[in-house]
């Protein structure tokens, strides 16, 4: 089939090269003419393995271009998928201009091309199909939804890093659609995928995509707290999820303790959810917990080490990880964030070690000494902090913390070997 994907950023990009790789013909669409650039060179403008192996491929095969020019791509397509950023405001609530313009801009487009249909993947708080984007798609394309044009919601559910695997093998794909029609042109898009195909109305899909980074926020947040009690008892919560991730029922996912969730998918995501309750006039009480114990998590190890040595005023602290997960770039939600925020709040001088996000934290942090590798990150410093679970951690040993000045190492993410390393301290085991 034809499609154009508005906005290609983390997830139009995933999805463009997904559904190209998948023998359709592909147009990308952005307003930042830098990345249209890159992508159709073929240099992929985020950090994401296989994407731009993949990303090679389908522009060899021509299966896949990119462009500004937004009419032209729209005009050249039967499916139009809108991936533009959805951002908080101040408020935690969601930000909805870029999607505003999108369907202004393609409502100017659809005028007497034929029937086409139109794809929200962007992530948005139920509602905002139904109420912002099809209104102003009939306004500005002066035709009717449903009659003249189909529209449908198709959450996303890629992991960074596993955005290429989640796209092509994903455990569910959720078509909400405004009628029968729409819903099976896209179903017939996704034919070749094996995987379970749902379909609801706009709204329901719109509010599967929050419930569900929603709950694993919940999840995390409930092994986080399970394991803070851990620590006082002397348990390793990780021994205590085993046992509970074994029933089946509850699974072993998504139950790893440590120094908080972060990302650009579930924060925002709940901050968004709880701002829509709070519109609906419903007070999201457990939401709203897990946003403050989560909060409190990310700086927990900040606290702990205040515990441990005190003031931390001139000491040298050194910080290994600063990417909100491992394999990746992104710094958006990250604790490394409030942790350097602190840190350096107190007075401490940090020195930073991260393999692929020091670029990103530098814009944020210029202060901070960053050094290439773990070995000058640690050398002379007064304590190690742990905060992201990169492999090359793993390997840690011994030896490798002896030019410390003091030997205090917390870990927020279980990721050294004890065989291996002693006397370090886990900030929920
Ligand atoms: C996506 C989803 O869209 C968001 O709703 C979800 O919650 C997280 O993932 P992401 O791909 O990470 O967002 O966004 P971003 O990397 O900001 O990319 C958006 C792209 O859209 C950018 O390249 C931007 O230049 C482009 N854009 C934005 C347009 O082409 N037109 C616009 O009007 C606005
Ligand atoms: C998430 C969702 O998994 C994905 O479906 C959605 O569409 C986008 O948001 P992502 O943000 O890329 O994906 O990363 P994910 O692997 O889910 O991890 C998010 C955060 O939770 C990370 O900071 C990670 O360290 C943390 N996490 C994850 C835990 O603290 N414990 C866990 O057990 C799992």
């Amino acid at each position: 089939m034809k499609i154009a994907v508005i906005g290609t950023g983390y997830v139009g990009l995933s999805t463009g090269v997904g559904f190209a790789s998948k023998g359709n013909e592909v147009i990308c669409v952005d307003i930042d003419k830098k990345k249209v650039e890159q992508v159709n060179k073929g240099v992929s403008p985020i950090y994401e393995p296989l994407l731009s192996e993949h990303l090679k491929k389908v522009l060899k095969e021509k299966k896949l271009r990119a462009t500004d020019n937004l009419h032209e791509a729209i005009g050249k397509s039967e499916i139009v998928f809108v991936s533009v950023g959805t951002p908080s405001k101040e408020d935690g609530s969601i930000d909805l201009k870029y999607i505003e313009n999108v369907s202004k801009d393609i409502g100017r487009s659809l005028t007497n091309k034929g029937y086409k249909l139109i794809v929200v993947k962007s992530t948005v708080v139920p509602e905002t199909t139904g109420k912002v984007v099809i209104p102003l798609l009939e306004r500005y394309s002066g035709k009717k939804a449903g009659r003249d044009f189909g529209v449908c919601m198709n959450p996303e559910f890629l992991r960074e890093g596993k955005a290429m695997e989640d796209f092509l093998n994903p455990d569910r794909i959720v078509i909400g659609g405004i009628d029968k029609k729409s819903g099976n042109i896209l179903e017939r898009l996704y034919e070749n995928f094996d995987s379970k195909i749902l379909r609801t109305d706009l709204k329901t899909a719109e509010m599967i995509k929050y419930a569900s980074n929603a709950f694993l926020a919940i999840k995390i947040s409930f092994s986080n707290e399970i394991g803070n009690v851990c620590k006082r008892l002397g348990i390793d919560v990780y021994d205590v999820m085993k046992g509970v991730g074994l029933d089946k029922r509850i699974s072993p996912h998504f139950l790893r303790a440590g120094a908080g969730y972060g990302g650009s998918c579930f924060p925002k995501d709940v901050d968004a959810l709880v701002r829509k309750a709070k519109d609906l006039k419903y007070e999201p009480r457990l939401l709203e917990e897990v946003q403050d114990l989560n909060r409190r998590q990310k700086v927990g190890m900040v606290d702990l080490l205040e515990r441990k040595i005190g003031d931390l005023k001139g000491k040298e602290i050194c910080v290994l990880g600063l990417a909100f997960k491992p394999d990746t770039d992104d710094i958006r939600g990250a604790s490394s964030v409030e942790i350097l925020s602190k840190l350096t709040e107190k007075g401490a001088k940090v020195r930073a070690y991260d393999p692929k996000a020091e670029g990103n934290t530098r814009r944020i942090f210029p202060d901070v000494d960053y050094t290439e590798n773990v070995k000058d990150a640690i050398k002379g410093s007064d304590a190690c902090l742990i905060v992201t679970e990169w492999e090359e951690f793993r390997k840690l040993e011994d030896k490798d913390f002896k030019k410390m000045r003091s030997k205090i190492i917390i870990e927020g993410r279980k990721i050294l070997d004890p065989t291996k390393v002693t006397g370090f301290e886990g900030i929920c085991w």
